[in-house]
């Protein structure tokens, strides 16, 4: 696994602002689009493309165009949804699958509750959408999805995650041909699994059905 830790101000300052407990469910919904669109430029660096020559009104010029297979975009249902938007502006022409995974509270082991994804995904690029990477299990549960599919790289943007995340993507998925790009890198997890500092519950902070975190 390879990890790529944003280090940008304006990332910092966006999401400083996402993790105030009184921002409210608009203003967190336009972050989380601004702040994927910053991580993207990132994590598609390695976007695969093909040599294209188009014809500008002066002279002939050979430039790039996405590879096909057509990357994927997986947001993971329901705080990933959130990141979608922002992701497609970038990457119009990507198609999009879903994945519904819902940590459970006791365990803290992800149950995937809906999947809509492509049968075949040979030779595919699959960016992942999830704001948190807490304990790991649902990021390394949707990685191993795509894989038996047969995607060849899995790129996760994450806003957030615990170092206990990270350690989790890196022991599960040791190759290369899986990334994660992160905004920042937290402190821990706490006994409840929650990223502290963090943000609380992604999910509803995005929803607006937040009560209050005891
Ligand atoms: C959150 C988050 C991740 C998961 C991270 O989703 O969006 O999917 O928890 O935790 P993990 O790294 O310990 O697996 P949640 O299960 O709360 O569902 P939601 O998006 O529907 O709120
Ligand atoms: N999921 C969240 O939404 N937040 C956390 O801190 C951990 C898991």
């Amino acid at each position: 696994m390879r990890l790529h830790q944003a280090n940008h101000p304006l990332i910092s300052h966006k999401l400083t602002e996402l993790r105030k407990k009184n921002t409210s469910s608009a203003t967190f919904r336009l972050l989380t689009e601004e702040l994927v669109t910053l991580l993207a430029y990132e994590a598609s660096r390695d976007l695969r493309t093909d040599e294209v020559v188009v014809e500008t009104p002066v002279a002939e010029y050979t430039g790039k165009t996405t590879s096909l297979p057509l990357p994927l975009i997986v947001p993971i249902l329901r705080a990933g949804l959130g990141m979608l938007n922002g992701m497609s502006k970038l990457m119009p022409n990507a198609e999009v699958g879903f994945l519904g995974m819902l940590r459970n509270e006791e365990t803290l082991e992800p149950v995937t509750y809906a999947e809509r994804l492509p049968e075949d995904l040979t030779g595919r690029q699959c960016y992942v959408l999830d704001p948190m990477l807490a304990t790991g299990g649902s990021l390394s549960a949707a990685i191993e999805y795509l894989f038996r599919r047969g995607a060849s790289d899995v790129i996760a943007i994450c806003l957030i995650a615990a170092p206990e995340g990270v350690a989790r993507i890196e022991r599960d998925h040791p190759n290369g041909n899986v990334t994660v790009v992160v905004g920042e890198v937290d402190s821990h997890l706490n006994e409840k699994g929650y990223i502290v500092p963090g943000l609380g519950d992604a999910g509803d902070r995005l929803y607006g059905t937040a009560g209050p975190l005891d």
